[in-house]
């Protein structure tokens, strides 16, 4: 059982009946989304489908992050090709296609490859100092697990271009008024499990058709864009903007993008 596993990267417990919690427990990266977190992921998801005590899973992570992000370090030296090709789509795909319900209760930061994860989530609660926001574009790259298309779908194309162009965060309550979190709650986790709980005793089989039919309509339209978007994650692999990008976070200095 994935349940009673340990994980490298992940602590997994049931808080009550039928809920799964999956805590992303890496504070010194601020909780990064390294490929090994990832695949522990992918792993605990794949077990809950089947695992019919699972009725909802909430996906959490500390106090001060909820994830900052893929795990800039890892990318630095990637290609193109390893960007498109890489094991981490698989897992991505695992979490986009999880059939149950899944809860996001997200305090702190919640950025780039964090934000696209919880975006993944069917409801997100929001602690009230939650910040939200897709930094790519201060690493000279570009969201790439559907953040463009996500975030667009839930808050417009007026905030979407604004927090993506700028790479500028969202207060929890910004986010909830632009219609990226279901709500803000003083304990984000205690009501994550509330939610949980009520989900939970509803009947699975009506669940599983009613998250796919609400998927439907807020992300039918997408899948050309999310094709689009990865290609172009992916060349922006190539380019020295990037490298620049990378160099000057890990540095801790402001970059200096050239165009090339
Ligand atoms: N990847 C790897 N390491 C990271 C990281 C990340 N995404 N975010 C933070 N860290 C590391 C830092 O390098 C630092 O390591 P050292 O102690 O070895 O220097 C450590 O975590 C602590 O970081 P800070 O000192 O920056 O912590 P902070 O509390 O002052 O700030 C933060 C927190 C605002 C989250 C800041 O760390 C930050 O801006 N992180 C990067 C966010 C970002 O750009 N995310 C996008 C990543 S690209 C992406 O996600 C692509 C995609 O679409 C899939």
């Amino acid at each position: 059982m994935a349940k009673s596993q340990t994980f490298q990267d992940l602590l997994i417990d049931t808080p009550c009946e039928g809920v799964l919690r999956i805590t992303l427990n890496r504070p010194d990266a601020r909780n990064a989304l390294r490929t090994q977190l990832l695949g522990e992921l992918r792993d605990v998801l794949m077990e809950a489908v089947t695992d019919e005590s699972v009725r909802c899973a909430i996906i959490t992570g500390g106090p001060k992050v909820f994830a900052a992000g893929a795990d800039i370090r890892e990318m630095a030296d990637k290609t193109p090709v390893e960007a498109m090709t890489d094991s981490r789509q698989a897992c991505w795909q695992v979490i986009q296609d999880f059939p149950k319900p899944l809860i996001a209760a997200v305090d702190g930061y919640c950025l780039g490859g964090g934000n696209e994860l919880a975006m993944m989530c069917d409801v997100i609660v929001a602690g009230a100092g939650a910040t939200f926001g897709q930094p790519e574009i201060k690493l000279g790259m570009i969201p790439g697990a559907g953040g463009t298309q996500r975030l667009t779908a839930a808050v417009g194309k007026a905030r979407a271009m604004k927090a993506i162009l700028t790479g500028e965060f969202m207060s929890a309550q910004e986010a909830f008024e632009a219609g990226l979190v279901s709500e803000v709650s003083e304990n984000a986790q205690e009501r994550a499990l509330d939610l949980a709980k009520i989900i939970a005793a509803k009947s699975p089989i009506a669940l599983r058709l009613a998250k796919e039919a609400v998927r439907r309509a807020a992300e039918g339209g997408l899948a050309g864009g999310f094709a689009l978007e990865r290609k172009s994650a992916a060349l922006l692999f190539a380019t020295e903007d990037r490298k620049e990008g990378i160099s000057a976070f890990l540095e801790k200095r402001e970059p200096k993008f050239k165009g090339r």
